[in-house]
């Protein structure tokens, strides 16, 4: 672009008015008069876009009044943290004129956004972080380098495997069937959640491997899940290490990692709710995206939540009226038999299960499962079936239920997707207790779908809405403007589905639907879980079933205040030229 220059105004003008706006090659420029000489600046204060030719200059400071930022007139450099750098523009004086060049002095490249991206998430500074990922992908940076660096600064930033890492999966999980907006809006949400943790996040203290010692996998098991087991994070941590300079750095990802860290997780029942495995399975997806090599670096944010769990087996409902902890353990006892006895032999999943799982009998339940292990079911079938039957719960939620209920079923459904995710890179007998910990979570929400919603369509069908893909992409949002529209919305969504629509415009639109909102992480693990539930087989009545219970679930909640998307919406506005706040 050329660097030409623009007439702002003669000397005597600009010295007796102060300032001036001109727009030079579409951006706005202010030049003031300061201490003797001209300067320019970009008529939008970095912070949030408001013009600064509204501000004051003093003594060579220019001082936004949104938020009082200050800035250098002349290098354009903020005084304060939570606003960036301002690009300035050369000004030069001809014949008793004053002009302006209309590039600024250093151009901002994909350099320059992608340190300001970081320093947005050191402040925690919303729209630094909402402009650098606009700019870095206008300037044609791929999501796949941003995703980098936003995971490497999870890494070195927070002490846990957060909320803002798993919405970070979740986004790059999902980043395939997404639009542009969607995901630049899906991953301000992510950088801003990791950024806010990474603030208030005490120090990691980090521990080294093992230094010594050619300890085997199986003693480095033992080892691994006895310290977590008594909650020894510092020794888990250097356990877990060691194992993976063996393991991973030196060979890639391996089974027996997956084993130890996965069996660990399953040592306590649905541990912290089922966070603790959903947390296994998006810390190994994250790594699957950024590369193995950071192993080294992201496991480490697993120990806390591995150390400070709590296990099913500590609750007393999970104890009273009916004992399901100690037939639980005794199946779990049994499960290298029960493995054995089926190994060799098909089984097909007919939902011949189904009434079982989501029946009111918990001995019952073990059993069945127990034997379509026998009859050669293998743990990842039986864990899609189990998560079939989490959607359920989701799909037939009553809603005279509380809002707060949902929590119950939504967090069954992540975790029995987690399981079958983690099952799907290693399944040891260890790791397939989960499936029998999910099925009795499932079981406790039972209550919940009394009485059953009906399934979309199972009471008259869905004939009455349009068969056009776009109306129903768009009525779906239309539905999330209305608090009483919940079951029109699961229509919407079956009717979708069993047309047989694109499904990546569906997932996209559910994306987009729960991305405005200002909803917390678990409406992205439901989202995620779904799609990764039925991406196999989308149009089928199960998929429509999943699909339409989170999107009830996302109903039951909406629509929010939406200010999530407030610095994001107005970044990229600005990125385009458009004056947002001039009235
Ligand atoms: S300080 Fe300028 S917009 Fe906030």
């Amino acid at each position: 672009m050329n660097n030409d220059r623009f007439e702002v105004a003669t000397v005597a003008e600009l010295e007796q008015e102060g300032m001036k706006v001109l727009t030079a090659d579409g951006q706005p420029i202010v030049v003031f008069a300061s201490n003797g000489g001209f300067h320019a600046v970009e008529d939008r204060c970095p912070h949030m876009g408001f013009p600064l030719s509204k501000g004051t200059v003093k003594d060579g400071i220019l001082t936004c009044h949104w938020h009082q930022a200050r800035f250098d007139l002349c290098s354009g450099c903020s005084f304060d943290r939570f606003a960036d750098d301002t690009p300035v523009f050369d000004t030069i004086v001809d014949k008793g004129i004053v002009y302006v060049y209309s590039q600024p002095r250093r151009a901002p490249d994909a350099a320059y956004f992608s340190q300001g991206l970081v320093r947005g998430m050191e402040q925690n500074s919303g729209f630094t972080i909402a402009r650098s990922l606009v700019m870095l992908r206008r300037l044609e940076i791929d999501w796949s380098t941003i995703i980098r660096q936003v995971a490497q600064f999870a890494s070195r930033n927070g002490n846990s495997f957060g909320t803002g890492s798993t919405i970070l999966t979740i986004v790059t999980n999902l980043q395939p069937r997404l639009t542009e907006q969607t995901m630049l809006f899906a991953m301000f949400r992510a950088v801003r959640e990791i950024a806010g943790q990474a603030m208030n996040a005490a120090p990691r203290r980090p521990v080294g491997p093992l230094t010594a010692g050619d300890h085997s996998m199986a003693l480095l098991k033992r080892w691994y899940r006895h310290w977590v087991q008594s909650r020894h994070g510092d020794a888990a941590e250097r356990v877990l290490l060691t194992a993976l300079h063996r393991q991973v750095l030196e060979t890639g990802i391996d089974k027996a990692i997956v084993d130890l860290i996965a069996g660990a997780a399953t040592d306590r029942i649905y541990d912290s709710g089922g966070h603790l495995l959903d947390n296994v399975n998006k810390v190994m997806e994250l790594l699957d995206h950024v590369g193995w090599e950071q192993a080294e670096a992201t496991y480490p944010l697993l120990t806390d939540v591995m150390a400070s769990g709590r296990g099913a087996e500590e609750s007393s409902h999970w104890h009273h009226p009916i004992d399901i902890v100690t037939p639980l353990r005794d199946v779990e006892a049994r499960l290298p038999e029960l493995l054995a006895a089926g190994a060799g032999k098909t089984w097909q999943d007919d939902d011949s299960l189904l009434p079982t799982l989501l029946g009111d009998d918990p001995l019952a339940i073990i059993a069945v499962l127990e034997d379509a292990l026998i009859a050669g079911a293998t743990p990842l079938q039986l864990a899609r079936v189990v998560c079939y039957a989490a959607g359920l719960r989701l799909a037939r939620f009553g809603l005279s239920n509380e809002v707060g209920d949902w929590f119950g079923p939504q967090h069954a459904f992540i975790t029995a997707n987690a399981m079958h995710g983690i099952l799907q890179r290693c399944t040891t007998p260890d790791i397939a207790r989960g499936v029998f910990h999910n099925a009795i979570a499932v079981y406790m929400d039972r209550f919940l779908n009394i009485p059953p919603a009906a399934l979309p369509g199972e009471a008259g069908g869905l004939d009455h809405l349009s068969t056009d893909a776009n109306e129903l992409l768009a009525a779906m949002l239309d539905a999330l403007d209305r608090k009483d529209r919940t079951e029109l919305l699961a229509e919407l969504v079956s009717r979708y589905v069993e047309l047989g629509h694109p499904f990546d415009a569906l997932v996209d639109r559910l994306m987009y639907a729960t991305v405005r909102e200002d909803v917390n992480f678990h409406y992205f693990q439901v989202l995620e879980a779904a799609v990764s539930q039925v991406a196999d087989q989308p149009h089928t009545p199960h998929a429509a079933h999943i699909l339409a219970g989170i999107a009830r679930n996302l109903s039951a909640i909406c629509p929010t205040a939406r200010a999530s998307l407030q610095l994001i919406t107005v970044a990229a506005r600005l990125s385009k030229g458009e004056r947002v706040h001039e009235g």
